[in-house]
């Protein structure tokens, strides 16, 4: 898929579903699950290098994990999900100049196709505007914006009448701008459903309910991996659990017998030997 596609999709009435990844094997999880859209999201601050917000992570990290995320694509180009990087705080707040020097970077050195940014203000528009006409697809990102978070919070965004138009008002604007798509994180399901019906561009949503164009989460959130997940993003399985429980077990097949410890009937020790690693 091309950014393109995107509003064709939406013409078509189809569903665009976007996943987050951060390496090759994420990347290779959600392709063969079928995703539309690999957003490397700069949730991943949090999510994979463990930072407390989204503000430390840098362009050059963001760049590295889109090239490992492309690395785990093994479709065919032409069959693979859309590839799409998140600008990192403090990469396109300066100005036009520094957010094409940034968004350009990282079309130049992955295999991203568009650049995802945050906000509505007139100076993040006209940097968007600069962005499309230097031929650098965006998507927006409105609601709950990470990136703020210290104006902000993590709170549900857009819950009075006048900040509803207020986002109305950006996401027009954004539209304006250029941009392929808009991403809604938790806003009120009726605002983004009348937005999806007033844009033409595709509305994706996280906690905006289920009257969007399309879904966006973060894997990581999806499949339980993460400590904690947002109320809007409930976890599918309980990955973590999962996980911690197959190690527990491994590490406790795979130490060596103690002495001391109890001998079956035939004398050998109670805990099985260790599966031995397919390559030995
Ligand atoms: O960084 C991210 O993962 C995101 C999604 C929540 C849309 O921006």
């Amino acid at each position: 898929m091309r950014p393109g596609d995107l509003v064709a999709r939406k013409q078509a009435g189809q569903p665009i579903l976007m996943l987050t990844a951060w390496d090759a094997l994420s990347a290779s999880l959600v392709e063969e699950a079928g995703g539309d859209v690999l957003l490397v999201g700069d949730s991943l601050a949090m999510v994979v290098l463990g930072h407390a917000t989204t503000l430390p992570v840098t362009l050059a990290e963001m760049i590295g994990h889109t090239q490992a995320v492309a690395r785990g694509l093994r479709r065919p180009l032409a069959q693979q999900p859309l590839l799409i990087c998140d600008l990192p705080f403090l990469s396109y707040q300066c100005g036009s100049d520094q957010a094409v020097a940034a968004a350009g970077r990282v079309l130049k050195e992955s295999a991203a196709a568009a650049v995802k940014l945050e906000g509505g203000e007139p100076e993040t528009v006209a940097v968007v505007d600069r962005l499309v006409r230097s031929g650098i697809p965006v998507m927006g990102h409105l609601g709950l914006t990470p990136q703020s978070v210290h104006r902000l919070g993590y709170r549900r965004q857009a819950r009075d009448p006048i900040s509803q138009e207020r986002l109305r008002r950006q996401a027009l604007d954004l539209e304006a701008a250029g941009c392929c798509a808009l991403v809604l994180e938790h806003v009120p399901a009726d605002l983004a459903g009348s937005l999806r019906r007033q844009l033409a561009i595709p509305v994706i949503g996280i906690g905006a309910g289920d009257d969007c164009d399309g879904q966006v989460r973060v894997t990581a959130d999806l499949l339980g991996l993460t400590p904690s997940q947002p109320p809007f993003s409930p976890p599918l399985l309980a990955g973590r659990q999962l996980c911690v429980e197959a190690l527990r077990s491994w590490l406790h097949s795979a130490a060596p017998p103690q002495e001391g410890d109890p001998l079956q009937a035939d004398g050998s020790p109670t805990r099985p030997a260790a599966p031995s690693a397919p390559h030995c």
